[in-house]
C-alpha cells in the first residue's frame, strides 16, 4: 500500500436553504465497512496527533467542523493535505504513517474506520513500521 491508493472522497451533499446534508453508505461511498466512528474534539491550539500507522485499518478521515492538515508518508515519500470540508473525507489505507497537526479553533476530526480498536493494529515507533513497509 502507498500514498497513491489514498484519496480524497467527495461525500454526496444535499444542498438546502434550511442547512445542508451529508450522508456516508459503507461500500457505496467509501470502500470498507464501518465497524467503528470515532471523533477528536476540543483539540488545544499547536496540538498534533496521529504518529502511528495501521497495520489493517481503513478509515476516512473528515474535518466535520473547522480544519486541519494530515501528513501521509508511505515510507518513501509524503503528501500533506489540508481538509476543511464537511463533505470531502480522505481515504487513508492501511501501512500509511500520518500526523495531524494544525488544527483551527473548535475544529472536529471524525474517522470512520473499518475495525474495532486494538493496539495490536498500531506501529507507533516509525522505525518500526519502516521495517515492515520496505
Ligand atoms: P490514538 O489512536 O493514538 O490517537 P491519535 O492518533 O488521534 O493521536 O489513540 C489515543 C488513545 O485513545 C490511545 O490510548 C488509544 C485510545 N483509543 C481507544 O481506546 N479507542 C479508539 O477507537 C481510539 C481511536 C483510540
Amino acid at each position: 500500500m502507498s500514498l497513491s491508493d489514498c484519496r480524497l472522497i467527495y461525500l454526496p451533499k444535499v444542498s438546502d436553504p434550511r442547512g445542508n446534508l451529508t450522508f456516508i453508505e459503507a461500500k457505496k461511498h467509501i470502500p470498507f465497512h464501518i465497524k467503528r466512528v470515532y471523533y477528536l474534539y476540543d483539540v488545544p491550539a499547536g496540538s498534533e496527533r496521529g504518529g502511528h500507522a495501521h497495520k489493517a485499518l481503513h478509515q476516512l478521515v473528515i474535518a466535520i467542523s473547522g480544519s486541519f492538515d494530515i501528513i501521509l508518508n508511505d515510507g518513501n515519500s509524503t503528501k500533506t493535505v489540508n481538509l476543511n470540508r464537511p463533505y470531502i473525507g480522505l481515504y487513508i489505507c492501511p501501512m500509511i504513517w500520518r500526523e495531524l497537526n494544525n488544527f483551527s479553533s473548535g475544529s472536529v476530526c471524525m474517522v470512520l474506520a473499518s475495525n474495532a480498536y486494538t493496539e495490536e493494529d498500531y506501529y507507533r515507533q516509525y522505525n518500526e513500521y519502516l521495517l515492515q513497509q520496505k
